[in-house]
């Protein structure tokens, strides 16, 4: 197995790609918190190849955040080839492809999950892709849904078609594309796909606590671990299930060390961008640090049009530390 492969598959945590929500700052948080591996958002092979000079922010990275990927959406394999030539000259430790976002917009292109419907065309994204990255020794790995619709759950069939043209690991959300995210994920799904592939396959889908992580490892029999939404507003959450793993410990991250998360937070988003795009990117990450928190309300609505960063800390300082 690829080195870098077996260094971010044993029993590892990841932060999965959120657009618009894991970028630099947040990636890093995370690592520091205890992920052992980060994701970019998802990057668009269009636009890499129209020069877009957004599309190639996507692509910055900082070595505080390796092992690190890079995750491209596209449909055709000669486009997403090239792309992954352009993103190999920035060095990332590995390259993800996307095919299990469900938006309307990317699924009409037909990209993201509307590729599982076509195994074939897949089948053809990987193999250019790893042929262009060859030289380069950069791994391929693929991120998939459980399938298009309830009637069409090929995820194991797809897995094997993604394994055959040479992927080197995947990654399971076991929901379909109608779904998008509501109701449970499936893991009895992502077990399948385990028992399926002889590569590296990492779970993901509704863990929230190191429960749940466990529960996941042990109903999939995964390899490594992928959490989205539960480390939003929740960074510590990488901390929290480190520490059960290692030691059966509780959760017990106080308020006064969760408050200290968020200031990180803060500076890593100052190190990043200017003040008002800084106070803006932490109004997106203020309903996840107020939720669930006596006064959380009152606090987003104070400071819900906010350009100034002292004050939505300020008032995240009073709401956990009382
Ligand atoms: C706001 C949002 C943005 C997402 N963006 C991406 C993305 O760019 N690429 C991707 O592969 N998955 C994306 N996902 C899916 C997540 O990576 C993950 O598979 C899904 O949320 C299930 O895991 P969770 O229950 O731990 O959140 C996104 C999900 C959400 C809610």
């Amino acid at each position: 197995m690829n080195q870098t492969i077996s260094k971010i598959s044993g029993n590892t945590l990841w932060l999965a790609p959120l657009a618009g929500l894991t970028d630099r700052a947040f990636r890093i948080l995370c690592r520091r918190a205890g992920a052992d591996v980060v994701v970019s958002e998802m990057v668009s092979a269009d636009g890499l190849l129209h020069d877009s000079r957004r599309t190639f922010e996507y692509l910055y990275f900082t070595g505080e955040e390796r092992p690190f990927g890079i995750q491209l959406f596209g449909s055709d394999p000669a486009i997403m080839a090239r792309a992954a030539e352009i993103v190999a000259s920035v060095k990332p430790d590995f390259i993800d492809i996307n095919f299990g976002c469900p938006v309307k917009k990317v699924v009409k292109r037909n990209a993201g999950s509307a590729l599982m419907r076509d195994p074939a065309l897949a089948a053809a994204i990987v193999s250019a892709m790893k042929r262009a990255l060859e030289p380069t020794g950069i791994p391929l790995t693929a991120k998939i849904r459980s399938g298009w619709d309830a009637q069409s759950i090929n995820a194991v069939d797809f897995a094997r078609a993604l394994e055959d043209a040479g992927v080197d690991l995947i990654a399971v959300h076991p929901r379909t594309r109608s779904q998008m995210y509501a109701g449970r994920s499936d893991w009895a799904v992502t077990a399948a796909v385990k028992r399926a592939v002889s590569i590296p396959v990492v779970g993901n889908g509704d863990v929230r606590s190191a429960s749940d992580a466990i529960a996941l490892k042990d109903q999939t029999g995964c390899d490594a671990i992928m959490i989205g939404r539960g480390a939003l507003g929740s960074p510590w959450r990488f901390a929290e299930i480190r520490r059960f793993c290692l030691t059966g410990a509780p959760p017990t991250i106080t308020y006064v060390e969760k408050f200290d998360w968020i200031r990180q937070h803060v500076e890593l988003v100052r190190r990043f961008k200017n003040e008002t795009r800084a106070a803006i990117e932490m109004r997106i990450h203020l309903a996840g640090y107020t939720k669930g928190l006596s006064g959380g309300a009152a606090v987003r609505e104070r400071i819900q049009h906010s350009t100034v960063l002292e004050e939505i800390l300020g008032e995240l300082q009073r709401l956990y530390h009382g």
